[in-house]
C-alpha cells in the first residue's frame, strides 16, 4: 500500500511517501532557526511556518518519488496525517492538507496518534517488532513508558507529571546560555565533562512508572546560583552531570518496568532517543538483561512523517480504512486509545 503521510504536531514540517514498511521519500523542513531565538517553539509562528511550507514539503516527497499531481490517483492508496497531540494550529495546517488530498483524490485518509508514529518508528530500519513490547517514548512533549500488549493495544504505565526529558534539556541549556535545542548541545559538551562531577538528584520516583525532570532542572538552578559558569570545562561538568542524571533515571525505570512486566523487547522513540549517553546506557542494560533493543536511527528519533506512515500502515492493516469524522478531528490534547 503506497500511502502519503503529513506531519506538523510541533516544528517540523514533514511529508513521507512509503509502502508497506519501505520509505520512498521522506522530506522534513525543520523551524529550528525561528523558534531558537526565544529557546523554545511559538505555536503562532509555529502554524505560520507550516502554512509557508506545506505544499512545498508535499511537492518535494512527490518529486522525488517520482510522483506528480497527475499520477497521484494511480499511484497513492491513502492519505495519513498526525490527529494529535500537538500544537492546535500546527495540527490543523497537516489535517487540512491532508484532507485537501483526500478529497481532490478520492483517497482514504488514515488519522494517526503523534506518540504512535514514535512507538513503531523503529520498524523503519528493523522490520516489524512484534508484541509485546516495552515502549519508550522521550521527546519534547512526552516521557511515556507503555506496554505496547498488541498493535492498538497499549497500557500507559508511567508518564512524566511535569517537564518531558526533553524539555529538561531544552530549559537547562537556556540557564546555561547555550543554544535550542538544548538536547543536541548538551550531548555534545557532556562528552568533555565529567558526569560524577555535580550529584543532580535521580528522580526514580518510588511505587510509579511516572517521572518528574523538573526537580533536576530546579536543582541546576540553585547550583548556578551558588556556582557561577567559570568556564568550558566547568559548563561541560555541568553538562554531562546533568545528562547522567537524566539518563539514569529513565534507562532505570525502563529496565524495571520491562522486568516486572516480563518483556523482553523494548522499542524507543522520540528526540532525546538521539542522545548519545541514553542509547549506550539501553545497549548495555538489554545486553545484561536479554533484552532485544529497538533504536530509530538518529534520522527517524525526532518528529518525521515516516513514522506516521508506518503507523498509519498498520492500522490499517488491523483496521481497515473507515474512520468515523470524529477520529478525523485535530486533537491537541488527543489520547493514546486502543483501536
Ligand atoms: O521528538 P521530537 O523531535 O519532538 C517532540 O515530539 O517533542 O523531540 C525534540 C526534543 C527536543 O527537546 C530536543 O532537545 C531533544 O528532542 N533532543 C535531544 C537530543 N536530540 C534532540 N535530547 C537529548 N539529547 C539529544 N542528542
Ligand atoms: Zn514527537
Amino acid at each position: 500500500m503506497n500511502i502519503l503521510s503529513i506531519e506538523t504536531s510541533c516544528d517540523e514540517t514533514s511529508v513521507c511517501i512509503s509502502n508497506d514498511l519501505d520509505i520512498k521519500s521522506l522530506f522534513i523542513s525543520s523551524q529550528i532557526a525561528l523558534h531558537s531565538q526565544y529557546f523554545g517553539v511559538v505555536p503562532e509562528l509555529a502554524s505560520r511556518a507550516h502554512i509557508e511550507n506545506i505544499n512545498f514539503v508535499i511537492k518535494q516527497a512527490l518529486d522525488k518519488a517520482k510522483i506528480s499531481f497527475d499520477s497521484f490517483s494511480s499511484k497513492i492508496d491513502a492519505v495519513s496525517f498526525t490527529v494529535g497531540p500537538g500544537l492546535a494550529g500546527a495540527l490543523l495546517v497537516g489535517a487540512l492538507a491532508a484532507k485537501t488530498l483526500s478529497f481532490v483524490y478520492k483517497k482514504p485518509l488514515i488519522p494517526v496518534h503523534h506518540i504512535e508514529g514514535h512507538l513503531y518508528s523503529s520498524f523503519i530500519e528493523n522490520g516489524i517488532v512484534n508484541p509485546p513490547f516495552l515502549g519508550v517514548i522521550v521527546s519534547g512533549g512526552h516521557t511515556e513508558l507503555i506496554i505496547v500488549e498488541d498493535f492498538g493495544k497499549y497500557t500507559l504505565l508511567g508518564a512524566t507529571r511535569d517537564d518531558a526529558a526533553g524539555e529538561a534539556f531544552d530549559k537547562a541549556a537556556k540557564m546555561l546560555g547555550l543554544s535550542y535545542p538544548g538536547g543536541p548541545v548538551i550531548d555534545k559538551k557532556a562528552q568533555k565533562g565529567n558526569p560524577d562531577a555535580i550529584a543532580f538528584t535521580r528522580p526514580y520516583l518510588k511505587d510509579s512508572w511516572d517521572f518528574s525532570f523538573s526537580g533536576i532542572k530546579t536543582a541546576l538552578l540553585n547550583y548556578l546560583k551558588k556556582n557561577p559558569l567559570k568556564g568550558e570545562n566547568h559548563l561541560n561538568d555541568i553538562c554531562a552531570s546533568f545528562r547522567q542524571s537524566i539518563s539514569e533515571t529513565i534507562s532505570f525505570k525502563a529496565f524495571e518496568a520491562a522486568k516486572k512486566y516480563n518483556l523482553k523487547k523494548i522499542a524507543m522513540g522520540g528526540g532525546v532517543c538521539a542522545n548519545s549517553l541514553i542509547r549506550k546506557m539501553f545497549e548495555t542494560l538489554a545486553k545484561k538483561n536479554k533484552m532485544k533493543l529497538y533504536m530509530p536511527s538518529l534520522l527517524y528519533c525526532g518528529d518525521n512523517a515516516a513514522m506516521i506512515g508506518i503507523a498509519a500502515y498498520l492500522k490499517q492493516k488491523k483496521y481497515g480504512l473507515k474512520f468515523g469524522e470524529t477520529q478525523l478531528k485535530p486533537s491537541p490534547s488527543l489520547i493514546l486509545e486502543n483501536w
